[in-house]
Formats: C-alpha cells, structure tokens, sequence
C-alpha cells in the first residue's frame, strides 16, 4: 500500500513549481545567475519524477477521458518543457544574464513552462472518475519515480522514448 496520496503530491508539485517559476522570473529581472541556476536545479530535480510518472501514469489512465489526440498533446507540452529547459540551463550555465536574457528569460517561462502547473491542475478534475485500484497504482509508481529521482534532463536524455530535438 502506497503511503502518498498521488493526486495531493502531484497538486503539491504544483504549488513547489508556481513558486520556482516566479522565483526564477525574479532573479532574471534582477540579472542574478547564480540564484536563477539554483532555483533551475531545483525545478531539474521536482520535474524529473513529475513528468515521469505523469506520462508512464497520469495521462494514459486519463486517456479514457480525454481522447489519444489530447494526450499526445500533453506529451507535446512536455517536450516544450524541455527544450525550455536546455535553453534556460544554457543561458544560466554562462554564470551572467545579459539585459536581452532578462527580458527573454521570463518570456519563456510564461509561454513554455507555466502553462503546464496551470493545465495540469485542471486535470486532477478527472482524478475523481478513477477507480481506487488505479488510485493506489498510481500512488506506488509515483513513489517509486521518486525514489529513483531522476531529473528531468537526465530523464529526457535517458530514459524517455519520445525525443526532443
Ligand atoms: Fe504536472
């Protein structure tokens, strides 16, 4: 029996990102890299169990509902996610955020990575239609996603058949 409740951790989560992200928001406008990459790192290491277990998991129970062409959609907003990502570990591994990567790094936070807290807060709507079966599998494979932890790019690079050019 799993000891998390899965939809609680995954709404958790989000709650974790929405600040890391407006965090991150904060230090780029203040041109502060070193705060910017921390708080990177921090989201490498929540994202990486997060997406796994949303995608080996979360979307396919949730498919029933939502139709295959929605859930290849959400794989598609995950792949976005992390080109963001690479391109935001690239700006801030530099060590300097430029006045240009000030202004672009907020933008791509706000269209490449906040819209997924958003949506995928809206699917734990669903979350009520599952059987309790399905509930405490979920709740095992998310504990165990965790426990490998993973992090996102090490995830993408490694573990995820789906590619991100
Ligand atoms: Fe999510």
């Amino acid at each position: 029996m799993a000891k998390i409740d899965a939809i609680a951790e995954l709404k958790a989560d989000h709650v974790q990102v929405r600040d890391i992200l407006l965090d991150i928001i904060e230090a780029a406008n203040r041109r502060n890299a070193t705060k910017a990459l921390e708080l990177l790192l921090r989201l490498d290491k929540l994202g990486g169990p997060h997406f796994q277990w949303e995608e080996e998991s979360f979307y396919p129970a949730l498919e029933r509902f939502f139709g295959p062409e929605y859930k290849e959609y959400l794989f598609s907003v995950h792949d976005r996610i992390i080109r963001a990502a690479k391109q935001l570990a690239e700006i801030l591994g530099k060590g300097e955020i430029t006045e240009e990567e000030s202004r672009k790094i907020p933008a791509v936070i706000r269209s490449e990575v906040l819209p997924h807290p958003i949506e995928c807060e809206g699917l734990t709507l669903f979350s009520g239609k599952l059987t309790k079966e399905e509930l405490e599998a979920m709740a095992e494979h998310f504990e165990a996603t965790r426990k490998e932890g993973l992090a996102l790019l090490e995830w993408a690079d490694k573990v995820r058949t789906r590619k991100v050019a």
